[in-house]
């Protein structure tokens, strides 16, 4: 354990070398496993550090109990991208080179027999819970409506082949034949429904490959891939207030929320926030206002900054609204939006008083885009989004494919 993690703070160093040697050696004694990956050198930039990523969580985690069904998900996951069992091996012996290559002097024959021992480990989870899901390895889902809200938001609902088992809350990954191998995650934006379908609120990124084919292109009658649901935005009924906190495109698993407990109501008040860059692009109003009304439990607070006002002062009036709401340390707090938003609300909420075990939100990515892609801070992208993240349904009626 010990002598991987000071092997791997010697490869972390030259990280960028070891995973342009990794890919090109498993690509050239493996050459049918490229069609595997995306086709543009900027995926595979992505598809790096995500290696990388998983590389790093599996040895932080390699003596603890999470790990081995995180990776049962992961290689149940991995059928989704036409991993057989046999690329295990190769793409052993293609780390173990790139470490190798990597070390240098440190890459001793104790180093080696610690790493193929922990790639064994994870590469035996990872097939068993290929063989062991009884789950396909994907779900077509038919597009069975599109409606369009501008030229940048699209709500798709799809209707699984199979049934396709989610909580509340939680997100799928999506890929399209429009756009092969390339795989993104969104959330489901409805409470499991009799008929099956599933709403999926996609925000068109400007440049950005699958929610520009989702959102442009994708037709009813398309079928679409899901991969099985995952994300850790599920509701507890805990004996605790609950605030709900949504932008963007994160109001998609807090309504998915919301519908349910309207269905089983809880028996603490809710506080919902939503948080829009200005009050014309509050979306869904319409469906939350009426919730607000039907449901005594329910308590919604619309934030927008005041038109001309200064991007700081957004993020001013965001803090003092959560601020005056107060009783921080008391609440369950769910948090959903872009992970900028999710991620400075969070410090916010924290100053405030709110729990860290208390706060329930997915995953931020460790490394956003590269400076230049997208705005970095919250009140950068609550006033001057790269891209609209909301729709004004009561503005301009959807149309309809
Ligand atoms: C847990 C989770 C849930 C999500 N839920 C939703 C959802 O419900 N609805 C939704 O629309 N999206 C959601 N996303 C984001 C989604 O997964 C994609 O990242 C997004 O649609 C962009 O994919 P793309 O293929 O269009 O862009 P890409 O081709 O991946 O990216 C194109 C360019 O845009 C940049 N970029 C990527 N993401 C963003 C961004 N958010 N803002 C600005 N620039 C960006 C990239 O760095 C790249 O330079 C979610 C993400 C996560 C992790
Ligand atoms: C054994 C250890 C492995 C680990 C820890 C690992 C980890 C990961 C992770 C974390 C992802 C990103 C998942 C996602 O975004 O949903 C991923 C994607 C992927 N993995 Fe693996 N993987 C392993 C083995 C393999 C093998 C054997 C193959 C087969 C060649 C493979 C092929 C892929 C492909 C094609 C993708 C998608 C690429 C993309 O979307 O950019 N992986 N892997």
């Amino acid at each position: 354990m010990k002598i991987l993690k000071s092997s791997f703070a010697v490869v972390e160093r030259r990280a960028e070398h070891a995973v342009k040697f990794f890919y090109s050696h498993l690509f050239w004694h493996n050459p049918g496993v490229r069609a595997l990956f995306p086709d543009s050198l900027h995926e595979m930039e992505r598809q790096r550090d995500r290696l990388f990523a998983a590389l790093t969580h599996v040895i932080a985690h390699l003596d603890d109990g999470t790990l081995r069904p995180y990776l049962h998900d992961l290689g149940r996951d991995h059928r989704k991208f036409l991993v057989r069992p046999e690329h295990y091996a190769a793409v052993g012996a293609s780390l173990l080179a790139a470490l190798a290559e990597t070390s240098g002097a440190a890459w001793t024959p104790p180093v080696e027999k610690a790493w193929a021992e922990a790639y064994q480990v994870i590469a035996d989870a990872m097939t068993a819970g290929a063989e062991g899901s009884e789950d396909p390895p994907w779900w077509d889902a038919e597009v069975v409506r599109h409606l369009q809200y501008g030229p940048d938001i699209g709500v798709l609902t799809l209707r699984p082949h199979l049934p396709f088992p989610y909580l509340p809350g939680q997100y799928t990954s999506v890929s399209s034949d429009r756009v092969p191998t390339t795989w993104r995650t969104y959330s489901i934006g409805n409470a499991p429904r009799p008929d099956g379908t599933v709403d999926l609120h996609v925000s068109r990124i400007d440049r950005g490959r699958l929610s520009t084919a989702l959102v442009r292109e994708t037709r009813p009658g398309e079928v679409l891939r899901l991969g099985a649901a995952g994300g850790q935005l599920v509701f507890r009924r805990e004996d605790r207030p609950v605030s709900l906190i949504a932008a963007g495109t994160g109001w998609a698993p807090i309504r998915a929320m919301l519908e349910d407990l309207a269905e089983r109501p809880p028996d603490q008040d809710v506080r919902l926030f939503v948080v829009a860059r200005d009050g014309a692009h509050l979306y869904d109003r319409p469906l939350i206002d009426a919730y607000a009304a039907r449901c005594g439990w329910l308590a919604v607070t619309y934030i927008t900054p005041a038109p001309g006002r200064h991007r700081n002062q957004a993020t001013d009036r965001l803090a003092t609204a959560l601020g005056h709401r107060g009783m921080w340390p008391d609440q369950d707090v769910y948090l959903s939006g872009p992970p900028q938003f999710v991620d400075e609300t969070a410090h916010l909420l924290q100053q405030l008083g709110a729990r860290p075990g208390r706060l329930f939100h997915d995953a931020v990515p460790a490394r956003g885009p590269e400076p230049g892609d997208r705005p970095l801070g919250f009140g950068e992208w609550f006033l001057n989004p790269p891209a609209p993240h909301w729709h004004n349904p009561s503005a301009r009626a959807p149309r309809s494919y």
